[in-house]
């Protein structure tokens, strides 16, 4: 199909667009609620039936998340497929990131469906009575702990790489300085995310980090204050 030079840049616009928002910002909700696990399965399975309580939560899924990644995602693949792949010939870092892209947004087609499927849609995980237990058991098996990993990592590197490629594409880091900036804000953003989502799915398999709490968020009993009068 033939589309003309100005639905061409609206539609890459609007790429570009939902691969921020809402489709980053979604990530960055997922990856923080995940990390709930790391204080436990009540504190995780709490914030599981916080968001399924929000009014509208199918809706708000529907057209905030799933029809704002698909179209991000048939796009993304129209977009790969008709790429040139420029690596053998300059093999600068900007190629490098450039094929990166592309490589990590075709491993999520691919890990979003079964994540979905698996997580979301399997009729074991919608009647199960703690979610926390049941991903608990399903990154038990260690190839689907290891595609978890790699797909928590190619969402981050996608998202953060695509934070630098947004900033050009809109006009934000338009001159050298800018763009360098850009670059290494993407790849401070890609390592502070694997760092949240790796500890998170870590998390499910039993891994606490009670340390980095502060001591009122103990479960304590009735506090009696005492004191005489001055
Ligand atoms: C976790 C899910 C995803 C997030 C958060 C996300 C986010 C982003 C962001 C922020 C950009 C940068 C936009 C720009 O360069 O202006 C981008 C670019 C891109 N995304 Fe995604 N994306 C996701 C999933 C996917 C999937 C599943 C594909 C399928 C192939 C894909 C393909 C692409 C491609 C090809 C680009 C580069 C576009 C270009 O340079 O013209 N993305 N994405």
């Amino acid at each position: 199909m033939k589309v003309s030079d100005r639905t061409y840049f609206t539609l890459k616009r609007l790429h570009s667009l939902t691969g921020v928002v809402p489709v980053g910002l979604f990530l960055l909700e997922h990856l923080w609620t995940n990390a709930r696990a790391l204080q436990g399965p009540e504190a995780f399975d709490q914030a599981a039936a916080d968001l399924a309580r929000l009014p509208f939560v199918v809706l708000i899924e529907a057209f905030g998340i799933w029809l704002p990644i698909l179209f991000h995602m048939v796009l993304g693949i129209l977009i790969t497929t008709t790429a040139q792949a420029n690596l053998g010939k300059h093999g600068y870092a900007r190629n490098w990131q450039y094929v990166l892209q592309r490589a990590s947004g075709i491993l999520l087609v691919f890990y979003l469906f079964y994540h979905t499927w698996a997580l979301r849609f399997a009729g074991g995980y919608l009647t199960s009575s703690s979610p926390y237990h049941y991903v608990n058991e399903h990154l038990a098996n260690p190839a689907v702990m290891a595609f978890y990993v790699l797909g928590t990592l190619a969402a981050c590197y996608h998202f953060g790489n695509g934070l630098f490629g947004f900033a050009i594409h809109w006009g934000i880091a338009t001159g050298r300085g800018a763009q360098n900036a850009a670059a290494r804000l993407g790849l401070l953003v890609f390592l502070a995310l694997s760092a949240l989502g790796l500890a998170a799915l870590l998390g499910f398999r039993g891994l606490r980090l009670d340390f980095l709490q502060k001591p009122h968020a103990q479960e304590h009993g009735t506090i009696v204050l005492s004191g005489g009068s001055r």
